[in-house]
């Protein structure tokens, strides 16, 4: 006889860190650990799938295959056997962005390692955010920072990819070392941010700021809820009315 709870019925085995447990189906990855007791004080940040601390391997009973995925976007699926990576260790070159030049002698003095990528593709299947890894490896090793910075634009630095490179590269660190010096000196300027950023140098904001930090709590609540909010479906022309700051 079917003694089960409507709750009981929602609930599936999975494996955390070889460990048995039933949780809701309807759980992610992050939300079922916590469900089954673990405090989740590090591989975990923003809770939406950009901070990249919560990349997660699993496994199902009798395929060979290792998923990815990161814990706060993957819901759990039963019987699978997981374990979180919060850290993998990574090199890291340290560099003065202002002193470097955006060629391949600087990606190659930064990570001489590079050299070594195999092509495998590895990268590329360790992915939760389905980016071309071992196509941003190919641009990096041409020297083509543009197309590096450009494939790369959505890593989350969860280090997947670097946890089964069997070249032992960071990808990643390679990668934002592209999309810096995209940044630095290839992307065209934002005539904009130049004005803004000539603003901020020229003091404009200063009074401004110091007129917040010296506003005490209740009113610094009262100026956000007072704030004029864009309305939702204004068009990219919209401006506040009160324009002293832009
Ligand atoms: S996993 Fe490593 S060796 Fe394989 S393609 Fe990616 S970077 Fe190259
Ligand atoms: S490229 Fe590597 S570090 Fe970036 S999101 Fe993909 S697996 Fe994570
Ligand atoms: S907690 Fe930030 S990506 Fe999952």
């Amino acid at each position: 006889m079917e003694d089960k709870t409507e709750e009981n019925k929602e609930l599936v085995p999975i494996f955390i860190m070889g460990k048995r447990y039933e949780v809701p189906s309807s759980l992610t990855i992050q939300k079922a650990m916590e469900y089954a007791g673990y405090q989740l004080v590090r591989g975990c940040g923003c809770r939406g799938g950009i901070c990249g601390a919560c990349g997660t391997v699993y496994r199902f009973p009798g395929s060979y295959k290792i998923e990815v995925g990161l814990a706060c976007q993957t819901v759990v699926q039963p019987n699978m056997y997981l374990a979180q990576i919060p850290f993998f260790p990574a090199t890291k070159s340290l560099y003065d962005i202002e002193k470097i030049k955006p060629n391949i002698e600087t990606l190659m003095k930064a990570y001489p390692e590079l050299l070594r990528c195999l092509q495998c593709n590895t990268c590329t299947k360790s992915c939760p955010m389905d980016i071309e890894v071992m196509d941003y490896m190919a641009a990096a090793m041409r020297g083509d920072i543009a197309r590096l910075a450009e494939l790369s634009f959505d890593c989350v630095m969860c280090g997947l990819c670097t946890s089964r490179c069997p070249a032992e590269i960071c990808q990643y660190n390679i990668a934002i070392l592209g999309r810096r010096l995209y940044g630095r000196y290839i992307a065209p300027s934002a005539v904009h941010l130049s004005s803004v950023v000539q603003d901020v140098e020229k003091g404009k904001y200063e009074q401004m700021l110091r007129g917040l930090m010296d506003t005490d709590e209740e009113g610094l609540k009262n100026l956000y809820n007072q704030r004029e909010i864009e309305p939702e479906q204004a068009d990219e022309n919209w401006i506040p009315q009160d324009r002293t700051y832009l």
